[in-house]
C-alpha cells in the first residue's frame, strides 16, 4: 500500500496502471474509519485490479463550522484499517492539493435533489459534495466508484452528477453497515456519550417498524407515529422523517407508491446529528 499527499504523483502512478491495462475502483471518505467504509473497499478490490481510497475532511460541505472541527480524525489507525483489507493506494490530499485554484464552480441541475431531507437542513451541504466528488474523480478517473446507502441521498446526488457530466465513471451503491443493536455505523458515533450510545439503536428499530407498518394506516399517520416515538425519549430530537420516492425523492402519498418508497430520517442525539434510512420495497 502506498500513500500520497501530492496529486501529480498520484495522477502519474495511476497513469502507469491504467497503461498497463489494469481497472481502477474507488472509495473516496473523510476518514475515521469503520467497517461500512471497509466494506467498500472490499467490494472494490473484489472488482477491480487496483482499489483507490480518499481519506479529506472536505471543508465545503460543513455548514457549521463546529461540525468540521469535531470532526473525529485518525490517521494512524485509518492506515491500518486500509492495510488490513490490501488498499493499494491512499490518497490524503491537502486542501490546496484538492482545490489547487480555489473552489472551483460546478453547474448542476439537481432538480429537487439537494433542496429536500438533508439538501433543506444543510444548505450547500451536497454542492460542497459533488464539487469534492468531481475533483477527486477528475484526480483518480477510476472506472467504479463506490458509495454507502447510508448517504442515501449524496449516493442519488453522485449518480445524477455522472449521469449529467457524462462521466465515464460507474456508481456502485453499498449496503448499510450496522452495529449488532442496527445502529447505522457513522464516525459520528464516536462521540455519542454512554448513555446516548445505549439508546441510539431506536432510530433504526423505529424505520423497521415503519417499514412492517406500511400499508396499514395512512403515510402520514405513519410518519407522526415514528416521528413521535423517537421523540417519546427527550435524548432524540427528529430533525426531520420523510417517507419519499426512491428516485426522485419527492414525498410518497399513498401505499401505491411502496415499492419504490424509502423512509430517511436524521435524528439529533445531544448534539450529535446521525441519520438513517430503510428502503419499504425489496
Ligand atoms: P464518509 O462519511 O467518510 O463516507 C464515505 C463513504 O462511506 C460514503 O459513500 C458513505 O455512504 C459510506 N458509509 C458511511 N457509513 C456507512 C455505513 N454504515 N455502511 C456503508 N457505507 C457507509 O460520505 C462522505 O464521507 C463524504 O461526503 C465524501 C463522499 C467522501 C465526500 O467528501
Amino acid at each position: 500500500m502506498k500513500t500520497f499527499s501530492i496529486t501529480k504523483e498520484l495522477v502519474r502512478v495511476l497513469k502507469k496502471e491504467r497503461d498497463t491495462g489494469r481497472s481502477v475502483g474507488f472509495v473516496p471518505t473523510m476518514g475515521a474509519l469503520h467497517e461500512g467504509h471497509l466494506s467498500l473497499l472490499e467490494e472494490s478490490k473484489k472488482h477491480n485490479d487496483i482499489t483507490v481510497c480518499s481519506i479529506f475532511v472536505n471543508p465545503i460541505q460543513f455548514n457549521q463550522k463546529q461540525d468540521l472541527e469535531k470532526y473525529p480524525r485518525n490517521l494512524n489507525e485509518d492506515l491500518r484499517l486500509l492495510l488490513s483489507v490490501d488498499c493499494n493506494y491512499v490518497f490524503v490530499p491537502t486542501e490546496e492539493e484538492v482545490y489547487p485554484g480555489g473552489i472551483p464552480e460546478l453547474n448542476l441541475n439537481l432538480g429537487r435533489l439537494d433542496r429536500v431531507l438533508e439538501g433543506k437542513f444543510r444548505p450547500g451541504h451536497f454542492k460542497g459534495v459533488a464539487i469534492v466528488v468531481k475533483q477527486l474523480f477528475d484526480i483518480v478517473n477510476p472506472d467504479k466508484a463506490y458509495f454507502g446507502k447510508k448517504d442515501y441521498q449524496q449516493l442519488l446526488i453522485i449518480q445524477h452528477m455522472v449521469s449529467e457530466l457524462n462521466l465515464r465513471i460507474q456508481i456502485i451503491p453499498g449496503p448499510t453497515l450496522r452495529e449488532h443493536d442496527g445502529l447505522a455505523m457513522s464516525s459520528r458515533n464516536l462521540r455519542l456519550t454512554i448513555g446516548e450510545r445505549e439508546v441510539a439503536p431506536m432510530i433504526y428499530e423505529t424505520l423497521c417498524k415503519v417499514r412492517d407498518k406500511a400499508g396499514e394506516m395512512p403515510v402520514k399517520e405513519l410518519k407522526q407515529w415514528a416521528i413521535r416515538k423517537i421523540n417519546s425519549n427527550s435524548l432524540f430530537q427528529v430533525e426531520y422523517l420523510e417517507i419519499v420516492d426512491k428516485d426522485d425523492l419527492h414525498p410518497i402519498g399513498s401505499w401505491k407508491e411502496k415499492n419504490n418508497a424509502i423512509t430517511c430520517t436524521a435524528v439529533f442525539l445531544g448534539d450529535v446529528r446521525l441519520i438513517d434510512n430503510i428502503e419499504l420495497f425489496s
